[in-house]
């Protein structure tokens, strides 16, 4: 028969017909290696497709309202932050991918899990760590789970082995990337490898009905390392993400079958491994800026909880011909935009001007209703006069200047009043349905009307 060569990238798993230096899908160089196939047969992703260990195949189709659920039983991790993001807990046979970068904390997340799984037999696998290792950080950890099993191997045979024998109720695997099949060719960690071995806790997984939590490590892109394919095999995806520099560390869930994807968990990395912080407003607010220029605060939404995060500016006179925009946490085209907003409908002039943005505590924000508050926090650093104390913000800003209504705006405006703020500058005409609370709530039009209010008068 005769026989070809593809070449595949080892990062994004994309195909080309001839040798490359960079990849053409996920742009990585030197990624591309040579796979024979004999022409006549199938390529390796179409086979992967008739391979694939997640349905049921050879069943005669079925009218949808023929098919029967019941009610999905989800295994409480007791851990109210990590059953969030997971959508109420973890899903009898499922696959969770916990991505994220090195040092980050996935090791200590996942074991500090299991053991605090109180009565739950539970196999922790490490290919990075050996037992000992392991057995002193399980010691920096509280938990008194004393049906968690460990052990250190990277091949994946002796790996499910184990979980045969012991029948475990749920299985760590740290990390994808250092654990292989040793009848396969190519090194461990390599794309094939990470792919084949995922596809086979799939399986097991599928055939135990016993949940895995993969761990993978990310790249400095931040997407997970080498493998992207990854992310289409597995149920759900979860990010463990946060500045090494900042005690935070959030979980979000990327992709999530048995769930919403806008759910964060909110850890703490403490010396005796993670807290889950349940009010995080109050750990993100600096307790005392009163008299500081440049801050103001955002009652955000992140997935469906209020948030109030501290926004902070520092405008300065730029130092050389263009002025410099950095954004930390936010997005800088939308803080092109608002600046855009600002020198037109409120002639503020900032063409001489760098503007420095920054989300304080290491949290990213997508929030639509964060527009205001950056905005509030640019003009108090640049008139060098503080925001009124006690006042929070929320409201997205067009581009006619006009202030846009928000989603959830009872609860932001529940959450400022929870934490002792005094008044919330709110979307015109949005109705809050709100009627016994402390907070003053005060309606605005447009951008100028929120900025007098705020920073000026
Ligand atoms: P680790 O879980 O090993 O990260 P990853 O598996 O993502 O690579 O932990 C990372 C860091 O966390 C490490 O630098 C030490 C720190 N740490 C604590 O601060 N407190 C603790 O209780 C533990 C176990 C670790
Ligand atoms: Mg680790």
């Amino acid at each position: 028969m005769k026989t070809q060569s593809i070449y595949v990238c080892q990062n994004c798993g994309a195909q080309s017909p001839k040798m490359l230096g960079r990849c053409p899908e996920c742009g990585e160089w030197g990624t591309l290696t040579e796979q024979v196939v004999s022409a006549g047969t199938q390529s390796p992703r179409s086979m992967r497709l008739s391979g694939s260990t997640t349905l049921g195949g050879g069943e005669p189709a079925q009218l949808l309202q023929d098919i029967e659920v019941q009610q999905e039983r989800r295994i409480d991790t007791l851990s109210s932050e990590f059953n969030r993001v997971l959508g109420g807990g973890l899903v009898p046979g499922s696959l969770v991918l916990l991505g994220g970068e090195p040092g980050i904390g996935k090791s200590t997340l996942a074991l500090q899990v299991l053991m605090r799984m109180r009565g739950t037999k539970a196999l922790y696998a490490s290919g990075e760590e050996s037992t000992r290792q392991l057995k002193l950080r399980a010691e920096r950890i509280s938990g008194d789970n004393d049906r968690l099993y460990i052990m250190s191997e990277t091949n994946l045979d002796n790996i499910l082995q184990q979980v045969r024998a012991l029948q475990p109720e749920v299985v760590v695997i740290d990390s994808i990337q250092t654990i292989g099949k040793p009848d396969m060719e190519s090194a461990i960690g390599s794309l094939s490898q990470v792919r084949e071995c995922t596809s086979a806790l799939m399986h097991e997984a599928k055939q135990s009905n016993v949940p895995f939590i993969i761990i993978g490590h990310i790249n400095k892109e931040g997407s997970l390392a080498g493998p992207k394919v990854l992310e289409h095999i597995v149920d759900t995806v979860l990010q463990f993400e946060g500045d090494q520099h900042y005690l935070y560390r959030i979980v979000r869930a990327q992709k999530n079958r048995f769930g919403s994807t806008s759910e964060i968990g909110i850890f703490e990395m403490r010396s005796d491994g993670l807290r889950e912080v349940v009010n995080p407003s109050e750990l993100l607010l600096t307790a005392n800026h009163d008299s500081l220029s440049g801050i103001a605060i955002a009652a955000a939404i992140e997935g469906i909880r209020p948030l109030l995060i501290e926004v902070q500016a520092l405008v300065s006179t730029a130092a050389y011909g263009t002025p410099q925009r950095s954004s930390t946490g936010f997005d800088v085209r939308r803080l092109n935009m608002l600046l855009a907003v600002l020198e037109k409908r409120i002639g503020f002039k900032l063409p001489q001007k760098d503007v420095f943005l920054n989300i304080a505590g290491g949290i990213r924000t997508s929030d639509p209703a964060a527009d205001l508050p950056v905005l509030a926090a640019i003009l108090s650093s640049n008139m060098d006069l503080p925001v009124r104390p006690g006042i929070c913000l929320a409201g997205e800003v067009g581009l006619a200047g006009e202030i846009r209504q928000v989603n959830r705006l009872e609860q932001r405006i529940k959450e400022a009043d929870k934490l002792g703020f005094k008044k919330i500058i709110i979307p015109e005409g949005q109705k809050t349905g709100i009627t016994h609370t402390n907070i003053e709530v005060i309606p605005v039009r447009k951008v100028n009307e929120a900025l007098q209010k705020v920073v000026i008068g």
